[in-house]
């Protein structure tokens, strides 16, 4: 079976394909029994990405950011989306001479609140992605899962991050541990320490990716992004900036921890533009850069390689019991190899920045922990999201759960999407 992913993530630059062939187990309805047995093979066949015109995109940060924002606005970007979505789909399909049987669409976030909060007197967490799958489906003829986040949500999840599920099937080592490091518009890692099952994976957010770099240029430079890293490469990091600004309580808090355009967004933008006073405009920008690197290796000094060298933690009794094992499990048994060498894996537009990278790898090498790219690994950096909105979708249809509780908080794993039918 084919599947194409699709991806547009909180930059809000553009949409990512991914045309993945699935083969493997066709038949599993119901709780999965044993992993990796019962886990897919896949490859990637090809992946396009297509910038949004630049009025879409406004529009789509204007609906991100508005403090109220018009019902029949919103309205008509769900099914404009929906439409852009199709055309990117069917471009990709056209030029690769591909067809799909099925579209995994994670849409685009319009607002997430991970966490339950007060709402005329009930407590709810919300999610909102928009693109309407209905069109999608009409469009190309095939069925589409859409609406990923709800069904973890409604199960007690932050409903955030779904990509570990990926994660756990491309990276996991019995010997090595490793971090999927993804630099898109907000920085999240998944730590998958050696030999490891998928419900001991440690997940969240570390702080901002390309968000505050991207706005920076904009304001600065009338750039949409710092291509290739240039204008970072060319000025000199402000250390009190630095300094000041990984102080954060953000920095400090324990995952799971979730983060947006509302922690990263215009406030943090003018605050950081403040506290760089009239510097060069180019140091602005390297400082910015230098503050994703570090509070990326920070965050994995201080909440990851503790998990790496402590013993692992006994897997959680899955569903109350229900599944009692008699199987001897050996991962929880042995202690993890403390002295297992770490690897850090990079994706995301992230990737692509390699003063970003350069500064990322001589931050890990104080923690000899080594940088590698999710491409080394059949996951090109920029495809490697598009690609895990296709895995989900093909376990969907197949009634899998594919959501990971220990990346999410949530009680139990969920089948996560809505099918709209052609
Ligand atoms: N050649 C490049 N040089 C520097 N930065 C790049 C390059 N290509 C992409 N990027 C960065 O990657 C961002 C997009 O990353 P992406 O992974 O798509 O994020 P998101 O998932 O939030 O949409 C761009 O906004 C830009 O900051
Ligand atoms: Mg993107």
């Amino acid at each position: 079976m084919i599947v194409a992913g699709v991806m547009s993530g909180t930059s809000a630059d553009g949409i990512n394909v991914a045309l993945v062939q699935f083969s493997g187990p066709k038949n599993g309805r119901g709780a999965r029994k044993s992993l990796p047995a019962q886990v897919p093979k896949f490859r990637l066949l090809a992946h396009e990405e297509y910038p949004y015109p630049p009025r879409v995109r406004r529009a789509i940060l204007a609906a991100m950011n508005a403090e109220s924002a018009r019902v029949d606005d919103l309205s008509r970007l769900n099914f404009l989306l929906g439409e852009l979505y199709a055309d990117a789909i069917s471009r990709t399909a056209r030029q690769h001479r591909v067809k799909a049987n099925l579209i995994g669409c994670h849409g685009q976030t319009l607002y997430h609140q991970g966490e339950p909060a007060n709402f005329l007197r009930r407590k709810v967490a919300v999610t909102w992605q928009i693109g309407e799958s209905a069109v999608i489906a009409a469009r190309l003829g095939v069925p589409v899962v859409s609406d990923f986040r709800p069904a973890d949500m409604a199960a007690g999840g932050k409903g955030a991050p779904l990509v570990p599920f990926l994660d756990y099937l491309a990276y996991r080592d019995a010997h090595i541990h490793r971090i999927a490091q993804n630099i898109g518009g907000i920085a999240n890692l998944t730590a998958i320490p050696a030999g490891a099952g998928l419900s001991e994976l440690i997940a969240f957010d570390t702080g901002p990716g390309n968000m505050l770099i991207d706005a920076l240029n904009e304001k600065l430079f009338g750039q949409r992004y710092d291509r290739d890293g240039k204008i970072a490469a060319s000025g000199r990091v402000l250390d009190p900036v630095v300094t000041e600004l990984l102080g954060d309580r953000f920095f400090r808090q324990k995952p799971p921890r979730t983060a947006g355009r509302e922690e990263f967004g215009r406030e943090y933008l003018a605050r950081f533009l403040l506290l760089c006073k009239r510097s060069p405009k180019a140091d602005v920008v390297t400082t910015a850069t230098l503050l994703t690197a570090r509070s990326i290796a920070d965050a994995v000094e201080r909440f990851v390689s503790p998990r790496f060298a402590a013993p692992l933690p006994a897997p959680p009794k899955i569903a109350a019991g229900r599944h009692k094992s008699h199987v001897h499990n050996a991962k929880s048994a042995s202690p993890t190899i403390a002295s297992a060498s770490i690897q850090l894996i990079v994706s995301g537009g992230g990737a692509k920045n390699p003063t970003l990278v350069a500064m990322l790898r001589d931050e890990l090498a104080r923690l000899e922990i080594s940088l590698h790219f999710s491409d080394e690994f059949g996951l090109p950096s920029s495809a490697k999201e598009a690609i895990a909105f296709a895995l989900l979708a093909h376990e969907t249809w197949h009634h899998r759960p594919s959501s990971v509780p220990s990346a999410t908080g949530a009680k139990r794993p969920a089948i996560l999407g809505k099918i709209s039918y052609a």
